[in-house]
């Protein structure tokens, strides 16, 4: 590995090179060669490597326990924890101290929820991204401003909406969240929208659709379909799939899809539809 560039500009622009690259999150003290590691040292580790091996480098962070279980056994831990909370605080309370999935030791911050949770509509959306890995809220970045745009259409703001995520905590680098973190947060956002208990869920993107609805087509087939939605405790609650602010952004010629999708909303907020 080359040594780091000692100048500041160089250091700058090498930081930047990175950034842009994507790589915005630093996870160990000092760089690792993985390629260069031997296979077994590359295996997630379930039995600790010999001292020998690793007296000269300084150990990797080490995960909590929970977080480096079997999926199933932290799942089923995250069912238990996520049925004990009675109130929305009580259930970020638990989640904040819940140490099952890996992506909480890279986020800066829970981002739980934001607007009102008596709001008549609850947003799902995927997971938080750097902006609201920073403030600690889901939707604040550039999909959030779209998103407040599109509730502004049919006359709704974040004061009359609650808003959440399938995965709470930021995946390195903005990447998709694996079927295993999701499965290990959906007890959370199911028990999140059991006790908002909104009358409509709209989910943002394939993602929240699939997870949250159990659907196995892509959202683009799905959208603006109405579904429902039920609770561990026997509620049904009227689902709407949307496209993702995020996915709008990038394909601008599709919000008039997304606008459709909003314009239903409005009509069964009215008992139109
Ligand atoms: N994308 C999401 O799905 N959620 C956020 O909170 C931000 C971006």
């Amino acid at each position: 590995m080359q040594d780091a560039p000692s100048d500041r500009d160089a250091l700058q622009a090498l930081l930047d090179f990175h950034v842009e690259a994507g790589v915005d999150l630093a996870l160990d003290e000092t760089p690792h060669n993985r390629f260069a590691e031997p296979k077994a040292e590359r295996a997630p580790a379930k039995a600790a490597a010999p001292a020998s091996a690793t007296a000269s480098a300084p150990p990797p962070r080490a995960l909590p326990k929970a977080a480096a279980a079997a999926p199933e056994e932290v799942a089923s831990m995250a069912r238990e924890q996520a049925r004990h909370a009675q109130s929305l605080e009580e259930l970020e309370a638990i989640l904040a101290g819940f140490d099952g999935c890996a992506l909480k030791f890279s986020a800066k911050n829970l981002a739980f929820a934001d607007g009102n949770p008596e709001g008549r509509v609850m947003l799902v959306g995927e997971a938080p991204g750097a902006d609201e890995d920073r403030i600690g809220k889901p939707f604040m970045g550039r999909s959030g401003q779209l998103l407040d745009r599109m509730l502004a259409t049919i006359g709704l703001d974040r004061s009359q909406v609650y808003v959440a995520n399938i995965v709470p905590w930021r995946p390195p680098g903005n990447r998709t969240p694996t079927p295993q973190e999701i499965a290990i947060c959906k007890p959370f956002i199911a028990r999140q929208i059991e006790l908002a208990s909104p009358e409509f869920v709209l989910c943002l993107g394939g993602p929240a659709a699939q997870n949250l609805l159990g659907l196995k087509d892509g959202i683009l087939r799905t959208r603006g379909r109405w579904f429902t939605y039920k609770t561990e405790d026997g509620r049904e609650i009227r689902a709407l799939p949307t496209l993702h602010p995020a996915y709008l952004l990038r394909q601008p010629l599709q919000k008039r899809l997304g606008w459709r999708d909003f314009q239903a909303l409005r009509r069964a907020l009215d008992g139109r539809e």
